[in-house]
C-alpha cells in the first residue's frame, strides 16, 4: 500500500502569500537593490536538487544570488548526515558565520537537509549557535516560504523537523543550476536501511513520483535545450514500488526514451539486489539510455554484505554485471566501497580487491566507515584501528588508480561522444558516456554541445583527445 501523499496544488498555493509578504520585507528593508542569497549545498545530486528547488523558492521571494557570503542577506546551508566529516564541516562553516552576524544583523542564517532532521543535531545548532534563524527538515522543504515568514514577522527563532514523511510536492520552481545538464527526482526516501546508512533515518520511506509529472518534466527540460538528463533516488530501480500507476522503473526509461529529441538519460542510485534483468535489457533497446552504470557493491565479502543488510552475495553482484555486458557490450561500471566496517578482517578486505579486479571498474567512490548515530552499526564491535583502516584504504585506492591507468591507456586512438561540459583555460573538459574525462583544445562556445572526440594520449590522471566534429 502507498504511503505517499502529494502536496496538493492548494496547498503549495497557501505558500504563495507568504512569498510575497517576504518579497514586500526585503523591498522595504532594502529599497536600494534586491536582497541576495548564499545558498551552499552539502551531499549527494538529491541535495544538489533539492536546492535548486530552493533557489526557486528564494526567487520567488526577490532574491538574487551570490557566490560570496559576505555580501548575502541570506545564507542558506542545506546539510548532509552521511558521515561525520560531511557534518564536521558543516559545524564549522556554519561557527564561522558568527562573525558575519554581528556585523550584519539583519542577515537570515538557515540551516536544512538531511544533518538537521536528526532531533540531536538540530537542537544542538538551536542550543549552541544562536545566531541561527531557522532549522528546518526534509519532509518540510515545500514550506520554506512559510517558515521564513514566520522567522521574520515573528522575530523569533524556528526549530520544524516533523519526523511524518511520505510527501511529494509537485510545482515547487525551480532555479537549475546548469544549461544543459539537469537533474530529474524521481523518488525520495529509502527503505533499505542498510546497517551503515543514516539516509532511510532523515529522507524517510520510499515514494516515487507519478510518472506523468516526471514525463512532463522530461518534456520541459528537452523543449528548454538539456542534453543530459539525471533520473534521481536513492535507489532508483525499485521506483513505483507500492505506487498505484503500476509503472516500473525500465517502463519510466522505456517512455522518457520514446521522447522526441537529442538527449541522453543518465540515472543514479542502483541497487544490486533491485537491478533486474529487465533493466539490463531495457538499456540494451533504449538509444537514449547512457551506458554508464553506476552500481554500488559496498564490499566483496559475503559475511560483510549480509552484516551490511545489503540482501546480495558477491556472486549475485558479479553475475548482474556479467549479464549486463553480454546485453550491454560497452557498459561500462562505477561503484561505492565502504572499507573497515564494524569487524571487517584483513581477509573480508582481500575479498574486495579481488572484486574490484574481477570487475574492472571505470572508478569509484571509496568511503572509510564513519559511524552514525541511531544505525545498527554504530552499536557493532569494531577492533580494527583507525590507522590500519587508512591503510587498506590506500591500499584499495592505489589498486583502482592502477587498474583506471591501464583501462584509459587501451581507450588511446578510439573516437567517441562525449558532451563538452567545462571551459579550463584555453580546453574544455567533456564527458565521454563512460564518465571519464577528456581534455580538448576549444572554446566556450561549444559549451554544452555534443562532439565526436578521439582519444591522443592518456595521463594518469586524465585523457588528452581532439574534436573531430562538433554534433
Ligand atoms: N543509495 C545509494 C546506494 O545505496 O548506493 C547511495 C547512498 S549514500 C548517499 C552514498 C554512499 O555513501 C553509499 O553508497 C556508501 O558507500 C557511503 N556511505 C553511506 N553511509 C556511510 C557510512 N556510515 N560510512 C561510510 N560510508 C557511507
Ligand atoms: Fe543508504 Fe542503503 Fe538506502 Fe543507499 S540503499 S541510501 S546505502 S540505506
Ligand atoms: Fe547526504 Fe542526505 Fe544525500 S545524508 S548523501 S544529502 S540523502
Amino acid at each position: 500500500m502507498s504511503r505517499t501523499r502529494v502536496i496538493s496544488p492548494e496547498e503549495l498555493a497557501a505558500q504563495r502569500p507568504y512569498t510575497n509578504r517576504i518579497r514586500e520585507y526585503y523591498a522595504f528593508l532594502l529599497p536600494e537593490h534586491p536582497p541576495l542569497a548564499f545558498v551552499r549545498t552539502y551531499g549527494c545530486q538529491q541535495n544538489v536538487s533539492d536546492s535548486e528547488h530552493i533557489k526557486g523558492m528564494l526567487a520567488a521571494m526577490g532574491f538574487g544570488f551570490t557566490e560570496q557570503a559576505d555580501e548575502a542577506d541570506l545564507i542558506l546551508f542545506n546539510t548532509c548526515a552521511v558521515r561525520e566529516h560531511a557534518e564536521d564541516r558543516v559545524f564549522g562553516n556554519v561557527g564561522a558565520l558568527k562573525n558575519l552576524k554581528r556585523r550584519k544583523p539583519h542577515l537570515m542564517i538557515v540551516l536544512c537537509g538531511c544533518m538537521v532532521q536528526q532531533e540531536h543535531i538540530a537542537q544542538k545548532f538551536y542550543k549552541s549557535y544562536p545566531f541561527v534563524n531557522l532549522i528546518f527538515g526534509t519532509h518540510v522543504l515545500y514550506r520554506f516560504p512559510e517558515l521564513l515568514c514566520g522567522v521574520i514577522e515573528e522575530q523569533k527563532r524556528r526549530v520544524e523537523i516533523p519526523s511524518e514523511d511520505g510527501n511529494i510536492a509537485e510545482g515547487i520552481p525551480v532555479v537549475r543550476d546548469g544549461s544543459f545538464k539537469a537533474w530529474l527526482p524521481i523518488m525520495n526516501g529509502c527503505n533499505n536501511f542498510c546497517t551503515y546508512c543514516i539516509v532511510p533515518y532523515v529522507r524517510g520511506r520510499e515514494r516515487s513520483r507519478d510518472p506523468e509529472a516526471v514525463i512532463a518534466e522530461a518534456k520541459e527540460l528537452i523543449a528548454a535545450g538539456y542534453k543530459e538528463i539525471t533520473l534521481l533516488g536513492q535507489n532508483v530501480n525499485s521506483y513505483g514500488k507500492g505506487e498505484a500507476h503500476g509503472v516500473n522503473f525500465p517502463e519510466l526509461l522505456r517512455r522518457i526514451n520514446a521522447l522526441e529529441g537529442d538527449f541522453l538519460i543518465r540515472f543514479m542510485t542502483s541497487h544490486p539486489r533491485d537491478a533486474t534483468k529487465e533493466l539490463f535489457d531495457t538499456i540494451a533497446a533504449c538509444e537514449k539510455v547512457s551506458r554508464h552504470f553506476h552500481l554500488p557493491f559496498q564490499s566483496g565479502s559475503n559475511r560483510i554484505l549480509k552484516e551490511m543488510n545489503r540482501h546480495y552475495t558477491r556472486e549475485q553482484y558479479l553475475d548482474l554485471i556479467a549479464y549486463a555486458r553480454s546485453v550491454v557490450p560497452d557498459i561500462s561500471f562505477t561503484s561505492d566501497v565502504i572499507v573497515g566496517f564494524p569487524g571487517e578482517t584483513r581477509e573480508d578486505f582481500e575479498q574486495t580487491l579481488s572484486l574490484i579486479e574481477e570487475v574492472g571498474f571505470v572508478s569509484l567512490f571509496t568511503f572509510i566507515f564513519s559511524p552514525r548515530e541511531g544505525t545498527p552499526a554504530a552499536r557493532m564491535d569494531d577492533p580494527v584501528s583507525a590507522e590500519e583502516k587508512v591503510k587498506w584504504f590506500q591500499e584499495m585506492t592505489a589498486l583502482q588508480e592502477s587498474l583506471s591507468a591501464k583501462r584509459t591507456a587501451a581507450m588511446v586512438g578510439e573516437t567517441k561522444k562525449a558532451l563538452l561540459e567545462t571551459a579550463v583555460g584555453d580546453f574544455i573538459e567533456a564527458r565521454l558516456p563512460d564518465n571519464v574525462i577528456v581534455r580538448v583544445k576549444g572554446d566556450a562556445a561549444m559549451i554544452g554541445k555534443h562532439a565526436l572526440v578521439r582519444i591522443t594520449e592518456a595521463k594518469s590522471w586524465i585523457l588528452l583527445g581532439e574534436i573531430k566534429q562538433i554534433l
